[in-house]
């Protein structure tokens, strides 16, 4: 017999996510349902999963362990968000209307806005503003059920606000119960007082910047911006090989606007991720389907862009592409920190099946952030990281839209989220 301090009982439904992964074209309908379901945790990690007659058999829980009723619940793995630029200071609503208006996202970037004027404000914050700032994203995302997130910097764009990004993403991780995964990206966009000499800051990124911060520990990710006007796949190639000198794993801003051959360089790279694929050419879809860099598709943006076209999810599904998902929360292309609702626009935007969609913000999250040895699916050995909605079944999340069906969330075995509300093993509730 094992032993247990918390366990749900008798979930409507329960989906483990479990198989091989990442998963993979029909193996990406694979949810692992278990019909009224049990689960237990010990420590933090699950010590059991199935049904109550082997529940009885196999768990002993503590006298004083935590019970949860599961009827009329049902269960998933926790989200894993592996694409967001979380750590930003102000706003950027009057971009948003000047797009209402008829400006596009690059027309506005043409002209100074965009990413610069997130720069600006980022540059001028404290660490102690920006560790607020990000207490309360990090609620909602936990409240919309993602319990480990990646977070990029990129709106410093030199040493000293780049590693206060960094700075506040690890403090943050000692006093939220999100796991927050750090990357570097300070090749987000080309500083202001480098717009005549892009060169040089490339340069300096290369030579000191991207060394500098891997030295001290800060990220374990590099990223980088491929985009017209911004990098080009030449510099990308550079940075990239630099990056992975000083010991970074790789994920590309690949294919977002223009297709610059984000995707392929990414796979010849061997990146952890190619993320965006608005623009990817048949011929990065054909690569990308046979490697092992994850397809990170970001609904949210062709959303709050109000674009037409869209990642092209199915076509990557069908050649066998690793498909995630994730929010790309940030001020200027995706406003939300909700992976529930990423969910969601990918099942009616995407045309990704509801299966699909779940196993592509859980397992398949969790690869594209290479953490799928302890989180993504429900499994024993792995953190008993939980999402409990009020849902009689799992379609019912999708098909009941626009509302936040997520009732308890329990990450590392602590219950965090309780009736819809922070809860008090929520450092900040
Ligand atoms: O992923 N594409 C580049 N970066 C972000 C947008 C950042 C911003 O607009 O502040 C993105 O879409
Ligand atoms: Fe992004």
């Amino acid at each position: 017999m094992k032993s247990a301090d918390l366990y749900v009982r008798n979930c409507n439904q329960l989906l483990t996510c479990k198989g091989t992964i990442p998963k993979r074209k029909s193996n990406l309908q694979e949810v692992g349902l278990i019909e009224k379901g049990w689960i237990a945790s010990y420590k933090g990690s699950i010590v059991f999963v199935g049904d109550e007659k082997n529940f009885k058999k196999e768990i002993r829980p503590e006298e004083d362990s935590i019970v949860i009723e599961g009827k009329g619940l049902t269960g998933l793995p926790g989200f894993a968000d592996p694409h967001t630029h979380l750590p930003f200071a102000g706003s950027r609503e009057q971009e948003f209307l000047l797009r209402l208006k008829g400006y596009t996202y690059q027309q506005l970037a043409q002209r100074g806005l965009g990413i610069q004027t997130t720069v600006k404000a980022t540059r001028k914050a404290s660490k102690q503003q920006l560790i607020s700032l990000c207490l309360s994203r990090l609620d909602r995302m936990l409240l919309h059920g993602t319990t480990t997130t990646e977070a990029k910097s990129g709106y410093g764009l030199n040493l000293k606000d780049e590693i206060k990004q960094l700075d506040t993403l690890h403090h943050l991780n000692e006093i939220h119960p999100v796991d927050i995964v750090p990357t570097f990206m300070g090749a987000h966009e080309i500083p202001e007082e480098y717009r005549t000499s892009k060169r040089d800051y490339v340069e300096l990124l290369i030579h000191k910047i991207i060394p500098e911060v891997r030295k001290k520990g800060l990220a374990e990710f590099f990223d980088v911006f491929c985009e017209e006007g911004v990098f080009s796949l030449e510099e990308t190639r550079r940075l990239i090989k630099a990056a992975k000198k000083a010991g970074f794993k790789i994920k590309i801003h690949a294919d977002e606007f223009s297709p610059l051959g984000g995707t392929e360089l990414a796979v010849e790279e061997e990146a952890l991720s190619a993320d965006h694929l608005i623009n990817i050419t048949d011929e990065g879809i054909q690569k990308l389907s046979q490697s092992q860099t994850a397809a990170v598709l970001l609904p949210g943006v062709p959303f709050f862009l109000m674009l037409d076209k869209k990642p092209p999810a199915r076509k990557l599904i069908e050649k066998g592409a690793v498909v995630a998902l994730a929010t790309d929360f940030n001020p200027g292309s995706s406003m939300t920190e909700s992976m529930l609702f990423v969910l969601q626009l990918a099942v009616y935007t995407l045309k990704m099946s509801i299966e699909e969609a779940i196993n592509a913000c859980t397992a398949n999250a969790a690869f594209a952030l290479d953490r799928h040895g302890s989180i993504g699916s429900l499994e024993v050995g792995k953190k008993m990281d939980l999402i409990l909605c009020d849902a009689p079944n799992y379609p019912s999340i999708v098909y009941h839209f626009g509302i936040n069906p997520i009732k308890h969330v329990i990450k590392g075995g602590k219950i965090v989220v309780k009736d819809g509300q922070i809860g008090e093993n929520s450092q900040t509730g």
